[in-house]
């Protein structure tokens, strides 16, 4: 069985692109990405999306309560017939409510070495900061499963990362991202995925 994949996104989706490329080079067999959500109308992640001709869905957090929200992510995904949801650089906090229903069936990538700089109110470039002015000299990143603590879900994989001398957020946040998330991502889905025996959510 080829498990149908929404990657959800929020900004300029690298993560996502990592995922593309490792499709097309035949490195995911197990997965098909079959739909990409993001919550921001303008992420440049939804063009990664269209290049690779993979149908594009928009529900939009700003303006709506929680409870909209994933009622219209619900829906998306189940129009879809989605088996395996990927956050990548989904900017969003996924209510308890909503992970119960997709136990073990959400992965998402963090950008440090978890239990580290992780949880509410660590996210993109506050993930670096936070590690450049604890002075750490490894970070790294993390794929995990979504459950109903924010990072807290079961780790599937990770990888270190040096910190150099002189690195900045933005320096740090590309090696991790080259090195570890672009690396660790693809092939954690696809392992989730060969795993998955057919359920379907
Ligand atoms: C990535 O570094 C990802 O790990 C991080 O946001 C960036 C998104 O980049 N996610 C989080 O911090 C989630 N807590 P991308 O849109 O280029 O993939």
């Amino acid at each position: 069985m080829t498990a149908r994949v929404a990657v959800l996104v929020s900004g300029g989706g690298t993560n996502l692109q990592a995922i593309l490329d490792a499709s097309a080079r035949g490195e995911m067999p197990s997965a098909k990405v079959a739909l990409v959500v993001s919550s921001n109308p303008e992420a440049f992640a939804l063009e990664r999306a269209r290049r690779a001709g993979v149908e594009t869905a928009v529900c939009p957090r700003a303006g709506r309560t929680q409870a909209e929200f994933e009622a219209g992510l619900e829906s998306v995904l189940r129009a879809h017939e989605i088996d395996l949801i990927v956050l990548a650089g989904f900017m969003t906090i996924l209510s308890a409510a909503f992970v119960s229903k997709y136990p073990e069936r959400i992965l998402n990538v963090h950008p440090s070495l978890i239990p580290s700089f992780c949880g509410a109110g660590f996210y993109g470039l506050r993930v670096h900061r936070a590690a450049l002015d604890y002075g750490v000299k490894v970070t790294g990143a993390t794929v995990h499963f979504v459950n109903e603590i924010p990072d807290g879900g079961r780790i599937i994989a990770q990888k270190a990362v040096d910190v150099l001398e002189g690195d900045t957020p933005e320096s740090l946040q590309r090696r991790v991202m080259e090195q570890a998330e672009w690396v660790l991502l693809p092939r954690a889905v696809e392992k989730v995925a060969s795993e998955m025996g057919g359920t379907s959510i």
